[in-house]
């Protein structure tokens, strides 16, 4: 299978291709370099420099005889999403047409979707599963429902038959140093936990320490980006198969505190980090925690890569030398 790879110079999507090359698929990647980096690149997969928000180039792309689609680009940090949902909109919602349109006219009919678990909102019961109503509560979450529904009707009206992908928390780095690049101006807790480690940052602000957790912080599913990476081969080999269009959770099922990540972190790499705790960050619920039974179910995929340990080692390995 040759598939475009679109976003592949990402965070995620890097860890994406490494997953289908190691699946002897053939791997083209299409990025804008906005957030991703050449960093990123590996040298068995072609490379095009490129926009969805262009539909020529997303179009010529798909033209190469392309047998399906994995869509990572877009925006993602969801506190610029309240405030410039312009962005989001433009990025999230035109980009997504733009590359359904141009699959419906270059033939091109498997599309594996980077969703989020911020398409549910604040959870009425957990862990959560596929079914649990979805109310996102955030502009970025809204995004990612609105392209699922998208799917939905060009599954239904043009046969493209789609994976969606609810991703938890995505945290770690490739174990084998094979990821080089690091995310610039990280938003989330553990890369801002390592910043605290090598002193790029004075402190951790912990958002809330009187929820109604174990500890008073936050809980949350983090799920190792490798472990992201194999589902993103399965599901393509699913499709591949004739499989059905589907939305899968990708978790643990078990959720950690912001506070066991910290001290975890401290285990794991021998070293104190300085934190204090700070207001709550609105928008946060306290607990969110996936049923991932149904990627076991459909796909045979489980995570393998998610111990807090190898999450954090991977991680460590590297903020250590910067
Ligand atoms: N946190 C802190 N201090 C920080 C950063 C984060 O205490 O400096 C806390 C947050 O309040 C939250 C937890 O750490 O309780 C995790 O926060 P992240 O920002 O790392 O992640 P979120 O759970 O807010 O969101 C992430 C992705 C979203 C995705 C969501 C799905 O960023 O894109 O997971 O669960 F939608």
């Amino acid at each position: 299978m040759h598939i475009l790879v679109i976003g592949g110079a990402g965070y995620i999507g890097s860890h994406v291709v490494k997953a289908l090359l190691k699946r002897n698929m053939k791997v083209t990647v299409f990025d804008n370099l906005s957030t991703g980096t050449k960093l990123n690149l590996f040298p068995q997969a072609k490379f095009i420099e490129g926009d969805i928000l262009n539909y020529e180039q997303i179009l010529a792309a798909l033209k190469q005889n392309v047998d399906g689609i994995v869509l990572l680009a877009g925006k993602k940090a969801v506190g610029e999403s309240m405030l410039n949902p312009m962005k989001y909109a433009f990025n999230n919602i035109n980009g997504v047409i733009n590359v359904l349109n141009a699959m419906v006219e270059a033939n091109v009919n498997k599309a594996i979707f980077s969703s989020s678990a911020a398409v549910y909102g604040m959870p009425q019961y957990l862990p959560l599963d596929e079914n649990h109503p979805v109310n996102p509560i955030n502009f970025y979450g809204f995004t990612k429902l609105e392209t699922e529904r998208f799917l939905k009707w060009y599954d239904q009206l043009k046969g493209i038959k789609f994976v969606s992908l609810r991703y938890f928390n995505a945290v770690g780095y490739d174990e084998e140093g094979d990821v080089k690049g690091l995310e610039e101006n990280p938003q989330n807790l553990l890369p801002i936990v390592m910043e605290a480690a090598i002193g790029k940052r004075d402190k951790l602000k912990i958002f809330g320490n009187d929820y109604p957790t174990r500890d008073g912080t936050c809980i949350r599913d983090y799920i190792h980006v490798t472990d992201l990476g194999s589902a993103h081969a399965l599901a393509l080999e699913y499709l591949d198969k004739g499989g059905e269009s589907q939305i899968l959770n990708l978790g643990t099922s078990v959720g950690s505190s912001v506070l066991e990540m910290v001290n975890k972190t401290q285990e794991v790499i021998g070293k104190k980090i300085a934190y204090e705790f700070a207001p709550r960050r609105p928008g946060d619920p306290a607990e969110l925690t996936a049923k991932a039974d149904k990627a076991k179910e459909v796909l045979g995929w489980e995570a393998t890569h998610s111990s807090l340990e190898n999450i954090i080692s991977s991680t460590w390995n590297m903020y250590k030398n910067l």
